[in-house]
């Protein structure tokens, strides 16, 4: 019997190799490669797409007739708004998120509202009576919407075949086995293997599809990261499982920018779109409070608005206490340091405690002038206006510098709510026309931001 072949794979980037290796060369990583068994196989040959293949020919760029290309809408405001304005024909999506944060019920919603639209939702974990039962529990009706418990690549693509849909869903690419591959349905193989075949079958036959991947503890999506270059948009769902809010955002878009983001909200009939995200914080703080700050930082590429707690009292010992939970001790520290040098602001007998909200521990050094404002807001016992936030680096001649991503940081304030933002002033080239629908505070000096909140 012909022994099967194996290769290795690199759970991070997908990189191949015939040995083991502890550490990748392609991507760096230590300890990510597994082997896989692998069957040597014509790849052109896969997801019996040849039926959809149209003959290709080199053709002028501004030849091509763009005005046939019209974004289809994707029912759901939220989601039309992440993509970019809709969906582009034959564009292959990717949605990731948690186990149990709602991204079967966020495509079904999206698949039962697409109402002049034949759609295909697959599932490979749900059986048809779980979601017909779904769709009706949550009040849709759709003439022209199929089910499929299909996690065979080849049988899916020869259904599409039949039953030429305009929309494609893919619950999820963890379930989906080709033939041409030897290895079990989640193995890095197997998902690249049938990613590939949905991504050739998008693009030749202008069909858009969905695809949803989970999320490994670490907050990666499961597989290579491979599937993220292979895809045209990867969208992000989000959210705590305490907290009925959900937050859905691109972390990459081929046809549309990344900084929008898609707020939803988890009740008992499924998701509710928050047109107005604002009462997603407003309702957590009653009233303003001195040493409470919000600053706009990014996390990864994720913009994401972090309060930050300061809590600043008279030492009651020689020494005084100094303790920071979720941020750098050292650079609260020097943070204090400037303050005491360049503003004379006492705080060397103080004790200082500070807190990032959330659990969350950021190494962004945006959250510096939120900090600061934060210790001296306590301080001071002044509150500051819990619709400002802040987002600057601060330097040691108390300098406030700038920041990367200030676009994003500035729309995802203005989207969540916020009246007013303080920025260094090197941060606004080239915008100063551009309208945020929130307050710019262009700064180059800490004292000028302290002065601005406390007058
Ligand atoms: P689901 O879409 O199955 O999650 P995923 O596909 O991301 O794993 O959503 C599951 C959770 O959503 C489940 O824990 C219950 C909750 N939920 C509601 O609260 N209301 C609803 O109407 C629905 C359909 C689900
Ligand atoms: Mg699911």
């Amino acid at each position: 019997m012909a022994k099967s072949k194996t290769a290795f794979f690199c759970t991070n980037c997908g990189a191949q190799s015939p040995r083991w290796m502890g550490r990748c060369t392609a991507c760096g990583e230590w300890n990510t490669f597994v082997e896989e068994v692998v069957e040597k196989h014509d790849s052109r040959k896969m997801g019996s797409g040849n039926s959809f293949k149209t003959e290709s020919k080199p053709r002028l760029i501004h030849e091509v007739d763009m005005t046939s290309v019209k974004r289809l809408h994707a029912g759901s405001e939220e989601l039309n708004r992440v993509l970019g304005g809709g969906i582009v024909p034959g564009a292959l999506m990717l949605l990731g998120g948690e186990p149990g944060i709602g991204k079967s019920t966020l495509m079904l919603q999206v698949a039962m509202q697409m109402q002049d639209r034949k759609v295909l939702y697959v599932s490979g974990e749900e059986s048809d009576m779980q979601l017909s039962m779904r769709a009706s529990r949550l009040g849709y009706k759709h003439p022209a919407c199929y089910v499929l418990t299909e996690t065979s690549t080849e049988t899916i693509f020869s259904h599409i075949g039949n039953i030429k849909p305009d929309v494609v869903v893919i619950d999820s690419v963890q379930t989906l086995t080709t033939d041409h591959v030897d290895s079990t349905a989640g193995s890095v193989a197997q998902i690249r293997e049938s990613a590939a075949s949905f991504q050739r079958y998008a693009k030749e036959s202008g069909t858009p599809v969905f695809i949803i991947g989970h999320i490994t503890k670490e907050g990666s999506l499961a597989g290579p990261k491979l599937l993220e270059h292979m895809v045209d948009a990867v969208l992000q769902f989000e959210g705590d499982h305490n907290n009925m809010y959900r937050v859905l955002r691109a972390t990459k878009n081929r046809f549309g920018s990344t900084s929008e983001l898609g707020i939803y909200e988890m009740r008992e009939n499924g998701l509710r779109e928050v047109p107005n995200p604002s009462e997603l914080l407003l309702s957590r703080r009653d009233d303003a409070v001195s040493g409470v700050t919000v600053s706009a930082t990014i996390e990864g590429l994720r913009p994401l608005l972090i309060e930050t707690q300061a809590l600043v009292s008279s030492a009651a010992y020689g020494t005084p206490q100094r303790s920071a939970t979720g941020f750098d001790l050292r650079r609260m520290n020097m943070l204090l340091a400037v303050l005491e040098k360049r503003c004379g602001f006492r705080i060397a007998a103080k004790d200082v405690f500070l807190n990032v909200t959330g659990g969350l521990k950021v190494s962004d050094p945006a959250i510096d002038l939120g900090v600061i404002s934060a210790v001296l807001s306590s301080n001071e016992d002044m509150p500051v206006g819990e619709k400002t936030c802040f987002a600057g680096e601060v330097g040691l001649t108390g300098e406030v510098r700038p920041v990367t991503h200030i676009e994003q940081r500035i729309s995802e304030a203005g989207k969540l709510g916020f009246e007013e933002i303080f920025v260094s002033r090197h941060n606004l080239k080239g915008l100063e026309k551009k309208n945020f629908g929130i307050r710019v505070h262009p700064v180059t000096r800490i004292d000028q931001v302290f002065s601005l909140l406390f007058g």
